[in-house]
């Protein structure tokens, strides 16, 4: 237990890989790409909840007669609701498996060839050759490897293209459902991994993609009374890329980390964060359409001003839609977290709001963690 949390920031942007040394550029993230029952009423719900546009589809009737997808965006947020139209379909056995959940977080390079020739080379499994798919609207060339799980890495190389999405979807003009709450990009994607698999894990990262250890937390910064957990941030050369990875550690009860894992049965993405300009205008607008978000006590913004200092937020506004807020040397951030957005307690979002800090909330994780924990007793799962 611990109330005192010192996290280690071991890099800044500045610090980490110049582009000469490093071996897999990284442009950004393309999209992510979920695994779902049903494709059409999850699309609805980013789009009537999150306020996300229907941009693209393929189905039966683009001539793909196994699967449909539906493409959703808001800013820079691209999310693939992708489900199958058969019983035996892999997309079947893994939405069995899993749930409803992230399968592909697909990442923008110049060079997809290159970037899965240099992670097999460097010890990546192959999930999907290098491929070049072609419509009038020009190429793209993806090839994907696996990481945790059943979760994949999607390089995307886009050469000019000018299709909604990719070649082969069809394009959707314009949404009259989607309701915009001011999502611009995904900040970070955390990966939740088995016990003991942490360091594993971000060798690969560090060893197939490049990437450099951030910050990391151990167990005296992120427990509580019941539920600890151990979580390393890795971050791609130019900083775009942050995948924190987490693993169980114990407790007194069942963290968290392992409920995820026996109801995601195994590892994958716990949740993604997503960036706004103005967290107030966001989260009041998700609230309105009805997305769900944890709360913390009273108690905590009876406290906030002493723990952050000043801050330009009314702190009454901020406690009415239970934002949290932390501070580092750099700046502060305000921050929320959805409850799980399937029935299954797994994948859930964040989102966030940067000012100055690069701080992952370390400030907030007991009184979150403390909230994670009602809604795991109330689920029987503490
Ligand atoms: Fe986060």
């Amino acid at each position: 237990m611990s109330a005192t949390l010192h996290p280690q920031s071991l890099l800044h942007p500045s610090e980490t890989g110049t582009a000469a040394d490093d071996f897999m550029p990284l442009l950004g993230t393309d999209h992510v790409e979920f695994y779902v029952g049903n494709a059409k009423q999850a699309a609805h719900f980013y789009r009537t909840a999150f306020g996300m546009s229907l941009v693209a589809y393929c189905g039966p009737e683009t001539g793909d007669h196994d699967r449909v997808s539906y493409v959703v965006q808001q800013g820079k947020v691209r999310f693939v609701l992708t489900t199958a139209l058969r019983s035996q379909h892999t997309i079947a056995a893994q939405v069995h498996q899993h749930g409803d959940g992230v399968h592909a977080i697909a990442l923008l390079v110049e060079d997809a060839r290159h970037a899965w020739e240099q992670a097999i080379a460097r010890g990546a499994a192959s999930a999907a050759e290098p491929a070049t798919l072609r419509d009038e609207r020009g190429e793209v060339t993806v090839a994907s490897i696996h990481a945790y799980g059943d979760t994949v890495h999607t390089f995307v190389e886009r050469r000019n293209y000018g299709g909604a999405f990719l070649p082969g979807y069809r394009a959707i003009d314009h949404d009259p459902v989607a309701r915009p709450v001011g999502l611009l990009h995904i900040d970070h994607m955390v990966g939740n991994v088995g016990w003991h698999q942490m360091d594993k894990w971000v060798d690969f990262y560090e060893r197939v993609m490049g990437f450099r250890l951030y910050q990391h937390f151990d167990d005296k910064d992120i427990s509580t009374e019941y539920s600890a957990l151990m979580s390393k941030v890795m971050a791609n050369g130019n900083g775009y890329v942050k995948f924190p990875i987490n693993e169980p550690a114990e407790g007194r009860h069942k963290s968290q980390i392992e409920e995820f894992l026996e109801f995601y049965n195994g590892p994958g993405v716990q949740h993604i964060a997503l960036a706004t300009h103005d967290i107030l205008h966001t989260v009041s607008s998700l609230q309105q359409q009805g997305a769900e978000f944890l709360r913390v006590p009273h108690s905590y913004y009876t406290e906030l001003e002493h723990r952050v200092g000043h801050i330009d937020e009314p702190i009454r506004d901020l406690e009415e839609l239970g934002i949290l807020v932390d501070r580092d040397d750099e700046g502060y951030m305000l921050q929320i977290f959805t409850r799980p957005v399937e029935d299954r307690p797994t994948l859930f979002f964040e989102i966030i709001q940067r000012k100055g800090s690069r701080s992952f909330g370390k400030g907030n994780f007991r009184a979150l963690f403390e909230a994670i924990e009602r809604e795991q007793q109330a689920r029987g799962n503490l």
